[in-house]
C-alpha cells in the first residue's frame, strides 16, 4: 500500500469563509452560476483545490513513476478531479470511467448501483481509481472488489475528499489529497441532486441552503 500525504482541513480551520454576498438561491428553474454561489460557505478555495492536485499528482507520480497507467474514474463525482489531475501525469495513460450511484436526490446514502459497461480492459494492468470522496467508504471498496475480479497487475485508489468520522469499511485510499470534517459538501464534480458541480470550489451545503432552493 501507498501512503499518504497531506493536509488535514481542521474542523476549526475549515468553514467560516462566506463564499459571496449574492442572493441566495431562488424560485428561478434558470439557475446560472452566480445563483448557485449563493449562501455557500467555501471549504476548500479554488487555490486549495489546485494546491492539493498538485501534491496528489506528484504522490501518484512518485509511486508509478513512467509505468503506463489506467485510471478509472468513479462517475460522476470525480469528473473534474479526473481532468485535473491528469493533466498533472505524465507516463502513458488510458482513461477508464465505472459509475457508482448511491446518493438517490438526497444527503444521505442510499443503495449503491455500479455500471461497469463503460469499462476498458484493465486484466495485467496498473489500475489507479480515483473517487471524489471517500465517505462511508462502502463505493471504494465495491469499486475495488469489482475491478480486483478483472485481474489487473496492481490497484491502487486516489480520492479528493477524506470525510472524518463516517467510515464503516476498513478499506483506506491510497492517496487522500484533503481531509474534510463531517460536513456535506458540493462543488469540484461534487453534488446536491445534481447541481453544484460547476462551483471551481468546494462548498459546505447547509440546512439552510437546502431548504432555501426549490428548483
Ligand atoms: P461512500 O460510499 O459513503 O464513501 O460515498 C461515496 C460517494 O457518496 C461519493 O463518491 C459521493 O458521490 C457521495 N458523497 C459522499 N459524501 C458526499 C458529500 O459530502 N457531498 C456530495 N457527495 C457525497
Ligand atoms: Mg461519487
Amino acid at each position: 500500500m501507498v501512503l499518504l500525504i497531506l493536509p488535514s482541513i481542521g474542523l476549526g480551520k475549515a468553514g467560516g469563509q462566506v463564499a459571496s454576498s449574492l442572493p441566495r438561491l431562488g424560485h428561478d428553474s434558470s439557475v446560472g452560476f452566480d445563483r448557485l454561489r449563493c449562501g455557500v460557505k467555501t471549504l476548500l478555495s479554488e487555490e486549495r483545490l489546485r494546491e492539493g492536485v498538485d501534491e496528489l499528482a506528484r504522490q501518484v507520480a512518485a509511486h508509478y513513476g513512467d509505468r503506463p497507467l489506467t485510471i478509472v474514474a468513479v462517475m460522476t463525482g470525480s469528473l473534474v478531479l479526473l481532468a485535473d489531475l491528469i493533466r498533472r501525469l505524465h507516463m502513458p495513460i488510458r482513461v477508464s470511467l465505472i459509475q457508482a450511484s448511491s446518493y438517490r436526490g438526497g444527503t444521505e446514502p442510499g443503495e449503491l448501483h455500479l455500471r461497469d459497461d463503460m469499462m476498458l480492459d484493465v486484466r495485467d494492468r496498473d489500475v489507479l481509481v480515483v473517487d471524489d470522496i471517500f465517505d462511508t467508504g462502502k463505493t471504494l471498496e465495491d469499486v475495488l472488489i469489482c475491478i480486483q475480479q478483472m485481474q489487473p497487475n496492481s490497484l491502487s485508489s486516489a480520492v479528493l475528499l477524506h470525510k472524518e468520522g463516517r467510515q464503516v469499511v476498513s478499506t483506506q485510499p491510497d492517496f487522500v489529497a484533503f481531509r474534510i470534517p463531517d460536513e456535506f459538501v458540493v462543488g469540484y464534480g461534487l453534488d446536491y441532486r445534481d447541481l453544484y458541480r460547476n462551483l471551481p470550489y468546494l462548498a459546505v451545503l447547509e440546512e439552510s441552503d437546502i431548504s432555501a432552493q426549490s428548483f
